[in-house]
């Protein structure tokens, strides 16, 4: 009988496809992932892999499994994964694309409100009891309707949040592959990087984890950025230069920085916690109850058509 190593408890929906699935199911039972040493064993003789985005599934791990057939990692990145080298041992790799999206998009708005208007400032304000009365100097931040968002990745996420900012009417840049239904939609303008960081009031970052993205912004192109700009990521962490933006913030270069991913996740870059022109999040862009189910149920059907020999048609490689 074939058997699936889940490297993490999943939410019930996608635990009882497994349950019901006839093959063998040998789970990590916990919210925290495997070392790297404890995960090559468990993996050693399984067909199917079920992983998050925090397992590293490299080289050794696929030399160590000698078995495998397929890769399911329950998330729409996988930056995670050396699919290269799995595709070169004929080994399956599988992602969540298209239900997390509006999840996303949506966490990016709330962190762009949350930052520009000083939400969690204001609440820890309220909570401390220093609230004396109105005060017409007290929380200010930066307004949106009629400002300039810049989106850069114009792929699902990146049209989802553009197209969410119809009630605003801003004027809508964004930097990657030609995008109809955005130009056609909100009369977005396609530009070069320079210009949109230049340019916009808000920019946020949808672009998947490649090595061309490692840092895409950096020293350079924070300095390119107005001084009242705010920067939401809810990407990938090295995406941003994170040393470099505490750098920025602390010297107030821009307005403030809203983030939900992080470069060396779980930690967080020296000095980012103790300033206040920021907001934290723990990447939790997917995290709607909906959606989680969802992603939980695709990760597992996508293990188990591979396995069945069915078409999977979030295959990868
Ligand atoms: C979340 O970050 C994902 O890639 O699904």
């Amino acid at each position: 009988m074939k058997k699936i190593f889940v490297s993490r408890q999943l939410p019930d929906a996608g635990m009882e496809l497994l349950q019901d699935s006839g093959f063998e199911i040998d789970l990590h039972p916990h919210s925290h992932p495997l070392a790297p040493d404890a995960l090559r064993q468990r993996v050693k003789d399984v067909q199917g892999l079920i992983c998050l985005l925090d397992d590293k599934i490299g080289r050794q791990l696929i030399d160590t499994a000698q078995n495998l057939e397929v890769i399911s990692n329950m998330a729409v990145g996988y930056n995670n994964i050396d699919t290269e080298y799995a595709a070169s041992r004929g080994i399956a790799v599988c992602n969540t694309p298209g239900i997390l999206t509006t999840a996303t998009a949506e966490l990016a708005w709330a962190l762009l409100f949350a930052v520009a208007r000083r939400i969690p400032e204001s609440d820890a304000f309220m909570r401390s009891g220093k609230f004396s009365g109105w005060q017409p100097l007290l929380m200010l931040g930066g307004a949106v309707l009629g400002k300039t968002l810049g989106v850069i990745g114009s792929g699902r996420i990146g049209t989802a949040f553009a197209l969410m900012s119809k009630g605003f009417h801003m004027r809508v840049l964004y930097n990657g592959k030609r995008n109809p239904v955005l130009e056609r939609e909100l009369g977005a303008e396609n530009t070069d990087l320079a210009t949109l960081l230049r340019e916009s009031d808000f920019i946020s970052l949808h672009v998947p984890l490649r090595e061309s993205n490692y840092h895409l912004i950096g020293k350079r192109e924070f300095s390119l950025m107005k001084t009242g700009a705010y920067l939401i990521n809810t990407a990938r962490g090295p995406v941003i230069d994170e040393a470099e933006l505490v750098r920025v913030l602390k010297e107030k270069r821009i307005a403030g920085a809203a983030l939900d991913v992080y470069e060396n996740e779980p930690r967080m870059a020296e000095g980012l916690a103790d300033l206040e022109n920021v907001v934290l999040t723990p990447h939790t862009g997917s995290a709607t109850t909906e959606t989680r189910k969802r992603l939980a149920e695709m990760a597992v059907d996508n293990c188990l058509k591979i396995l069945r020999g069915e078409d999977c048609e979030n295959r990868v490689v």
